[in-house]
């Protein structure tokens, strides 16, 4: 029998026997959650006999946190150097984009290192399972359950040290009265695993799907609770996916993993730059390469312009993984500043190979990538340009240019083209590669094209 249950509304707390469609508390709409109502709440009034007492932070002691490897670096490095004993991980992202598949691969890694794993497959049958590992190793010796109520699942997970959830808005508690995958549904189920992940010292890994319409029901009401959240982003037709860390408690939460999809199963992607440069780069006009930072990573990507005549009045802007607006206003930079006009042509930028680029960084090898394109002279392919333009005109420095230039000498590139400003900090690559400073749009474009 379901336990008693309150609603309550989730922006201003408002307490209410049933469900109200507006919170009279704070007036809006939609915002009542079902909660199991406290049996034993705390009294102010009972003094407890036992007093804490406090700690000298100096003489706490550390303890010796042993990493397990997932048998995947690119999630292993994302994770922060491996997995951490009896963590919480929420894996999130769009349906189809692979996040079965990849826990199904670190359930296989963790198992032939004789871990004992449990995965709850939800939403799939134990059959359609047995499918995907046999796709990806034939071999797999883990154990498996089709089971969505939650405290099955937990008396079930007994003695596992490692815990795969597939997926939590699948998967249900019989105390809530709400829908499976309801807001409610999903905090207390993810509220139950942590309790016993802490208790039990499971590892517990959890697949989320962030739904459509935002973040409601999905990973994001979960994300305090978890120790780890990891987020797939891309598009599931797309062949490379990134898997970035939005939050962790045991490392960076700047780190992105790169992987691709195969027939084989999900893979890191261990040489990143060179997917998001083509092997016809220097040979034709409107290429340039920049080295452009994606949370910890430096990676060296393609901008590809190509300069078409309008046909109709108004000229097209249109960039592909690179804000429309950014592109509009460093083709105003150009058109004012190095006297290049574009009002007749239709302008089409693309950041190769499907990444997203939005940082300042990049400012200057767009104007250079539409520069090229219009002068149809093409810049040499062991040239790197990087640099935040003003609307003036200016260039101004850009952050963690050490990590950048590194990434450049690293890849083969013979000279950057930089911000004049961020040269006195690399007097130490003098004799490594050829840096050349320049101070506005108007400069570079004659130091490229004379
Ligand atoms: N035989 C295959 N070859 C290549 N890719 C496949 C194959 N089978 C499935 N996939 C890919 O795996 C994706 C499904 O991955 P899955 O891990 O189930 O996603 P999620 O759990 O995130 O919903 C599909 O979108 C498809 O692109
Ligand atoms: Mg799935």
């Amino acid at each position: 029998m379901a336990k008693k249950t309150r609603y309550v509304c989730s922006e201003c707390g408002y307490v209410s026997p049933q469900w109200l469609g507006k919170c009279p508390g704070c007036n809006q709409f939609a915002t009542l959650i079902e909660e199991l109502e406290e049996t034993s709440a705390p009294t102010l009034t009972k003094k407890s006999t036992v007093i804490p007492k406090p700690i000298l932070v100096k003489d706490i002691v550390k303890e010796k946190t042993i990493r397990f490897s997932s048998g995947i670096k690119e999630l292993d490095t994302v994770l922060g150097g491996g997995i951490v004993p009896s963590s919480l991980v929420l894996v999130g992202g769009d349906p189809g984009i692979g996040k079965s598949t990849l826990l199904t691969q670190v359930a296989i890694n963790l198992s032939k290192n004789s871990n004992k794993v449990l995965y709850v497959s939800a939403e799939e049958s134990v059959a359609q399972l047995k499918m995907r590992c046999d796709r990806i190793d034939t071999s797999a010796n883990f154990m498996a359950l089709h089971e969505n109520k939650l405290d099955d699942i937990i008396s079930a997970s007994d003695g596992y040290e490692f815990l795969i959830i597939d997926s939590i808005q699948a998967i249900y508690c019989e105390d809530l009265n709400s829908s499976i995958g309801s807001v409610s549904q999903v905090k207390e189920c993810a509220n139950r695993l942590m309790k016993f992940a802490k208790n039990s010292k499971t590892t517990v890994f959890i697949i989320g799907h962030v739904t459509k319409e935002g973040a409601i029901a999905g990973p994001k009401v979960l994300e305090h609770i978890m120790d780890t959240v990891l987020y797939f982003e891309g598009e599931p037709q797309d062949n490379y996916k990134l898997l970035r860390s939005v939050k962790n408690r045991f490392g960076s939460s700047q780190e992105i993993g790169i992987f691709e999809m195969t027939d084989k199963g999900i893979f890191g992607v261990e040489d990143p730059s060179g997917i998001f440069i083509s092997d016809e780069i220097g040979k034709n006009a409107g290429s340039v390469i920049t080295p452009s930072l994606s949370g910890n990573r430096c990676m060296l990507v393609e901008l590809q312009c190509l300069l078409c005549k309008t046909i109709f009045g108004m000229p097209r802007r249109m960039p592909l993984g690179i804000d429309y607006n950014k592109l509009v206003v460093m083709l105003a930079v150009l058109e004012k500043r190095a006297y290049m006009p574009l009002f007749t042509q239709d302008c089409y930028l693309n950041a190769m190979g499907g990444i997203k680029i939005n940082e300042p960084s990049v400012d200057l090898a767009i104007i250079c990538a539409v520069a090229s394109a219009q002068k149809e002279t093409p810049i040499e392919k062991t040239t790197a340009i990087l640099g935040e333009v003003g609307l003036t005109g200016e260039i101004r420095p850009v952050t963690q240019i050490e990590k950048r230039v590194n990434e450049c000498i690293k890849r083969g590139i013979k000279k950057i083209i930089l911000p004049s400003s961020n040269l006195k900090t690399l007097s130490k690559y003098k004799d490594k590669i050829e840096l050349k400073g320049v101070k506005n749009v108007y400069e570079t474009i004659k130091h490229l094209f004379g």
